[in-house]
């Protein structure tokens, strides 16, 4: 054989080991039916596409995601899922003002809604994943949380005769393993978007009749001299940034501070989405607020103006407050239960399977 037909036999060779080699790492194409997100098509004009993860949505993925979403086989005793601490009617929120792990101890922060988190880089109030899959990697592990182990989460999938066939279906082989698991979670939870509230009725679909007067009033202070839409846009009603709004002059939870390690992040937090807050109460990530006129009252003459890298808009508020009258924050607070959309809170494709 001459020499350039032996490197042809010798690159086919390779080339046949490698489309056989059998690599948990490497996702190349996804397999199934391509998932068809509904979105209202002002949504990719305003706020933009969705930072998907490395493989697109299929059916089958968000299927086994929102399965594993429900399934308490995630933690140590097999009594907590996802679900335990995020709950649908609560767009994906706790109300209680701390979780509690599967063995009673109590955390410092409030369970965060996940709604239209595909957009989001910042993940927790810290900030400190920034894919959704990272972030479902962490409550399985976590001490205050589910208490397990990851080997022990995919040995227990994979003896549940139902988990093999699914994975397969989704991923188009058969193997059950930790970056498996948080992709298909990840999945899931980019389908749970939240755009059709009243206020997105009105707004982006042009029915002035959706809101009434008192509503529409609370908008417009929402917009102007609230200030709120300054760091809540309009849209996903977040900026996505990691602020500081003075809840503290002496702030106990460093936030972002806490992982960058840098002093100009202590006491930065996620600003969180406004979509669906009627129904999330506790507020604030450490649940100080139970409800929205307790939130008005702090943002209207309770701002600590002294607190550490407290973010330059909150210095457009008065030290002293009272920019908005009694009827002024009743309809702020109207307008905010305009983002309520109901058809989120009781879509049965987000519901325990
Ligand atoms: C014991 C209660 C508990 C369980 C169980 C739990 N979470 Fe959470 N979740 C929380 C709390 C509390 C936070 C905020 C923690 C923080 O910021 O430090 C949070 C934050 C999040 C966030 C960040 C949202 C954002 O806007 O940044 C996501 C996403 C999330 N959880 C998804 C999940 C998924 C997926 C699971 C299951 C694998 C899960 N959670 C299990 C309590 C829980
Ligand atoms: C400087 C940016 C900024 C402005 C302006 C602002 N917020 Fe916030 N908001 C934040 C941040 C950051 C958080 C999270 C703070 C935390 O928990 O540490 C937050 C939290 C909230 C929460 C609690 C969310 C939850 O998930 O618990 C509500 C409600 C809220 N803001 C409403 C408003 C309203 C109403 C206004 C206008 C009066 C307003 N915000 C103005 C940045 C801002």
């Amino acid at each position: 054989m001459r020499a350039r037909n032996m490197i042809l036999v010798m690159l086919a060779v390779v080339a046949l080991f490698a489309a056989c080699r059998k690599d948990p790492a490497v996702y190349t194409g996804a397999v199934g039916t391509p998932y068809e997100l509904n979105l209202p098509a002002w949504v990719h004009d305003s706020i933009g596409p969705m930072h998907g993860g490395d493989i697109p949505l299929t059916v089958e993925g968000v299927a086994l995601g929102r399965k594993l979403f429900y399934e308490k086989a995630l933690s140590n005793d097999g009594t907590m899922s996802c679900a335990t601490c995020h709950h649908q009617e609560h767009a994906f929120t706790d109300p209680r003002a701390f979780s509690v792990g599967t063995d009673g101890s109590v955390g410092t922060r409030n369970a965060m809604a996940i709604v239209n988190l595909g957009w989001s880089r910042n993940l927790f109030w810290d900030g400190r994943r920034t894919t959704l899959e990272g972030q479902a990697h962490d409550p399985v592990t976590n001490p205050i949380e589910m208490r397990n182990t990851w080997p022990v989460v995919e040995q227990r999938l994979r003896a549940d005769d139902r988990y093999p066939s699914l994975f397969a279906a989704a991923f188009g082989s058969p193997l059950i393993d930790s970056s498996r698991v948080v992709r298909a979670i990840a999945q899931f939870e980019r389908t749970l978007v939240s755009f059709n509230s009243r206020f997105d009725r009105y707004w982006y679909g042009g029915d002035t009749t959706v809101l009434d007067s008192v509503e529409k009033h609370g908008l417009f202070l929402f917009r102007g001299k609230g200030k709120c839409g300054r760091c809540h846009s309009i849209g996903l009603f977040t900026d996505d940034e990691m602020r500081n709004n003075g809840l503290d002059a002496f702030p106990v939870d460093g936030g972002l501070g806490t992982v960058t390690g840098a002093p100009g992040d202590f006491a930065k937090f996620k600003t969180t989405t406004l979509r669906n807050i009627a129904v999330t109460a506790p507020y604030m990530h450490d649940s100080r607020f139970a409800d929205l006129m307790s939130v008005i009252q702090f943002y209207d003459g309770h701002i600590q103006h002294g607190s550490p890298n407290v973010d330059t808009v909150m210095h457009l508020f008065p030290e002293t407050g009272n920019i908005l009258s009694w009827n002024d924050r009743a309809d702020l607070i109207a307008f905010l239960q305009t983002l309520t959309d109901e058809g989120f809170l009781t879509d049965p494709a987000f519901s325990e399977p």
